[in-house]
């Protein structure tokens, strides 16, 4: 690998395509390989070792395709198997952790909500990671049930009233933060900015993993030096259909997309 090989993607689905428009939108000239997992998805509900297993795959697939580094476009993958995938694997990995820390930072009520998935919020990653601001800030953790089912669905509309029961109980605690713990909300931004208040501040880590994998290229010397004319492809183990819908109402603009087993 050097640094004309692509960057590698992988989620359970389509919510890394959160990620994939960030690090496009920050690295336009690189390639990108994205793998969507769908067959598997949801993975918030999976035990810790179904979701390291689905990791330990989709690298595999994604070191065969020649992928420079990997970015773990997935909260519940990256919070449960990281560590693992780099103990095991020479490719530089990014992951993408609920960012506890900003929210931390930012937050004068003292008060943070946190959505995420079963997996992220039970994972030893996150509970070690809020606890470090456990002195001074309370959290209030929501598991979004059924949310990554409805937009692995294309049924973003239909998320409002769980989105409502969910985030009654942040607004109530008068949080000022809330953390989106799973890299399928940001698609649910705009419903969510209808039910919040507007000085409650929403947090989602897409910019913040786009420009930690140019820094790390930079320091592995794998940053793409000379513009090229670039390819990105998209791959489903499921329904080629959903990705193709679900890029194009995206807006994402795409080269290439395919089914294929992994
Ligand atoms: C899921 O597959 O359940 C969610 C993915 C994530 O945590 O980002």
């Amino acid at each position: 690998m050097n640094s004309q090989s692509p960057i590698g993607l992988f989620d359970s689905g389509l919510g890394g395509l959160s990620i994939w428009k960030e690090l496009h939108a920050l690295l336009p000239n690189e390639q990108t390989i994205y793998l969507a997992d769908n067959k598997n998805a949801p993975y918030g509900e999976k035990s810790k070792d179904e979701i390291i297993s689905f990791s330990i795959k989709n690298t595999e697939y994604l070191i065969t395709k020649g992928c420079k580094i990997i970015v773990v476009a997935c909260n519940t993958a990256t919070t449960n198997a990281i560590k693992i995938l780099r103990e095991n694997y020479d490719v530089p990995f990014i992951g993408i952790e609920p960012a506890i820390k900003p929210a931390a930072l930012q937050s004068k009520t003292h008060k943070i909500g946190v959505l995420a998935t079963k997996g992220t919020l039970s994972s030893e990653l996150f509970i070690s990671t809020s606890n470090q601001f456990r002195d001074s800030k309370d959290f209030v953790e929501v598991v979004g049930t059924g949310l990554v089912q409805l937009i692995e669905e294309g049924r973003i509309n239909e998320t409002e009233e769980l989105l409502r029961n969910y985030l009654a109980p942040m607004i109530k605690a008068d949080v000022d933060n809330i953390v989106l713990g799973c890299s399928h909300y940001p698609f649910l931004i705009p419903i969510i900015k209808k039910i919040i208040p507007e000085h409650i501040n929403i947090i989602d880590s897409g910019i913040a993993v786009a420009k930690q994998t140019k820094n790390i290229l930079e320091q592995n010397g794998l940053l793409l030096a000379q513009p090229k004319i670039t390819e990105n492809y998209f791959y489903t183990n499921a329904n080629l259909l959903l990705l193709t819908q679900f890029l194009t109402q995206n807006e994402v603009k795409t080269n290439k997309v395919f089914f294929e087993e992994f």
